[in-house]
């Protein structure tokens, strides 16, 4: 290890009135809230962008309009900001102009899969499509879709190709779900860790917990390969994915 490494959080539903998050700028001022007290000090915004029906202009509009309503908010408290979007996996996105809905100036894009357990046909011909315009999709929490944590051939059938992945923090923080969490990162497939963040009561901003549990879990090393990774994605630098963590070795139990 060496240096310091803000802490960066890619993922989450922060500006107000947008999508399915912060529902007013009184939650979305919690949630920014939260991402101070948890030591956040770089935020890309990801509202939920669906190809299908939403029209691609007004999404950038509104998008907009909401980043400058907490634009006094954002600077107040400090953060280093970017805006993005959460872009689903959708037919209609053949059409559309898709560098414009990367990850603020860098040269990845939040990538969605549907959640309707199918594995759609055409996904990795608009994965490649991203590629061959030099983009890189960052797959949003893996540990929701069954083709990919079932089948971790899947998984490093993108992650060759150069796509970087992430989960959740609340799967980590989770009990039920965190075997799971750290069996992924164990296997080198998890790149970084966001918040994925809709509000402060149903879906709160869980980083600080996600960190800990895996500090305890794998090491100090994992979690300052994560926090890395997200600060390298956030600047524009190149993630490497096929780096693993290394893992702490107990006498009894895997962990
Ligand atoms: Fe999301």
């Amino acid at each position: 290890m060496n240096g310091y490494v803000p802490i960066t959080d890619l993922h989450n539903h922060i500006l107000p009135g947008i999508d399915d998050g912060a529902r007013n700028p009184d939650l979305s001022r919690a949630l920014l809230q939260s991402e101070k007290e948890q030591g956040t000090e770089q935020i890309l915004f990801t509202p939920h962008f669906y190809a299908n029906h939403m029209d691609f202009e007004e999404f950038f509009r509104n998008r907009d309009a909401s980043f400058a309503s907490m634009k006094g908010v954002i600077r107040d408290m400090g953060f280093k900001t970017k805006l993005g979007a959460e872009v689903r996996l959708q037919e209609k996105l053949f059409e559309l102009d898709l560098p414009r809905l990367r990850m603020g100036n860098t040269h990845y894009l939040l990538l969605e899969w549907p959640f309707d357990g199918s594995y759609p046909v055409w996904g990795d011909e608009i994965v490649d499509r991203l590629l061959r315009r030099g983009i890189r999709p960052l797959f949003a929490h893996i540990e929701r879709y069954d083709f990919f944590f079932r089948n971790e051939e899947n998984l490093r059938h993108f992650m060759d190709k150069g796509c970087v992945f992430h989960i959740n923090a609340d799967t980590v923080s989770y009990k039920r779900t965190s075997g799971q969490a750290i069996h992924l990162l164990k296997d080198g497939f998890v790149h970084m860790i966001c918040s994925d963040a809709h509000d402060p009561g149903r879906r709160p901003v869980r980083l600080d917990q996600a960190y800990d549990f895996i500090e305890e879990k794998v090491g100090p090393e994992a979690v300052w390969m994560l926090r890395e990774n997200a600060d390298t994605l956030f600047n524009d630098g190149e993630v490497h994915t096929h780096r693993r963590p290394p893992v702490r070795r107990r006498l009894f139990g895997l962990f």
